[in-house]
């Protein structure tokens, strides 16, 4: 039996990074012996250019039919121009909720040899930073009812009770299994999608008496995790929220180009994903992190497979590539020499 993976590589550096996310996966592959079997399909812009859509019918039958999706990074400069419902994020959007991956897993975890990378002082991060951000991802403004009225235009907010009990369980499983504390974030003092939100999470946790619930206005929530972002575990937030509060925990770890992320729904299949762009300033020049990437795998070996043995030989191996000193130029101290994509890769999979 071999694992079905449909690969998306899409725009600028999808492409570049995909390529060493498969290396290492096929490292990974050999040394437990299971097999794997890949097909790549088109998605966003480069969608765009040879179908006419951002996400052809093939691309979503085919990752229907596979066991996990691993995608690159979509958009660019070239399709800014073209209508809302026609960009390159719309493939992106479309393939979220072709396959109702409503919860979006974005961990943010500093790695020891990369903390001066951090701009927070040392006394803040002390030894380390973990925080898992629960992101809803198929409801919400990104999909709700939007449109123009004369000189105005307006996106709407809206929850039912269904979807936020669905995200709440996510976020509550993942607390009882790590630090036991899970922070829902809201802007309950304002928004009734918000109230509702969080009556859903009290309702819950009295499933779950392991976990410590608390609950952040998103604000406090910005502030707080600048301020002292110790103090979190596991955060579940609405789709934009999440969407926000991600970014700003990613600056925190030092580089974007570090994190994963993986896109889960009700049952086994995920789409993973780095959570960096497409980044077409620096696209086909070889000087892009595949570590997002290839953590993205090691996501999909843990949460799609159930080969958490897999995934964490690919973490200590990215590991192992950093306190080795390997630096691609994102992440290399001013004027150190840097190392390009494919060695990144490379090196990472020969640690597997
Ligand atoms: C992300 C991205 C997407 C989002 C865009 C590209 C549609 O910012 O995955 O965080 O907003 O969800
Ligand atoms: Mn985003």
């Amino acid at each position: 039996m071999a694992y079905k993976i449909t690969l998306l590589p899409g725009d600028g550096i999808g492409p570049e990074v995909t390529e060493q996310a498969v290396l290492v996966l096929k490292a990974v592959s050999e040394k437990y012996g299971f097999n794997l079997e890949f097909n790549t399909a088109l998605i966003g812009g480069i969608a765009i250019d040879e179908t006419g859509s951002p996400l052809p019918n093939e691309t979503v039958e085919l990752c229907k039919n596979s066991d996990g999706v691993i995608l690159g990074a979509v958009g660019g400069p070239k399709w800014d121009s073209l209508p809302g419902d026609q960009k390159p994020e719309k493939g992106l959007l479309g393939i979220r909720t072709a396959l109702e991956l409503f919860a979006n897993l974005r961990p943010a975890i500093v790695h020891t040899p990369l903390r001066a990378a951090s701009p927070l002082k040392d006394e803040i991060l002390g030894d380390g930073l973990d925080i898992m951000i629960v992101r809803e991802l198929t409801g919400g403004i990104y999909f709700g009812d939007r449109g123009r009225e004369g000189d105005s235009a307006y996106d709407t907010e809206r929850y039912s009770l269904a979807e936020v009990e669905r995200i709440g369980r996510v976020a509550f499983e993942l607390a009882t299994k790590r630090g036991g504390n899970l922070c829902s974030v809201d802007k309950a003092n304002v928004l009734e999608s918000s109230r509702l939100w969080r009556e859903v999470m009290i309702k819950l946790s009295s499933e779950y008496p392991a976990v410590n619930l608390s609950h952040m206005y998103v604000d406090n929530a910005a502030m707080q995790l600048v301020r002292a972002p110790r103090q979190f575990d596991v955060i579940v937030t609405s789709n934009i929220f999440g969407d926000i509060l991600s970014d700003e925990a990613s600056q925190i770890t030092g580089s974007i180009g570090m994190l994963p992320s993986a896109s889960l729904g009700a049952g086994k299949l995920g789409l993973y994903e780095p959570i960096h762009g497409s980044a077409p300033d620096i696209a086909g020049k070889g000087q892009a992190n595949p570590i997002a990437a290839i953590l993205s795998t090691a996501m999909m070996l843990r949460y799609s497979f159930n080969l958490p043995d897999a995934a964490l030989s690919i973490e200590s191996a990215v590991a192992k590539a950093l306190e080795s000193g390997m630096r691609t130029a994102d992440i290399a101290e001013n004027g150190a020499p840097s190392v390009s994509t494919a060695e990144m890769g490379r090196a990472i999979a020969e640690f597997v």
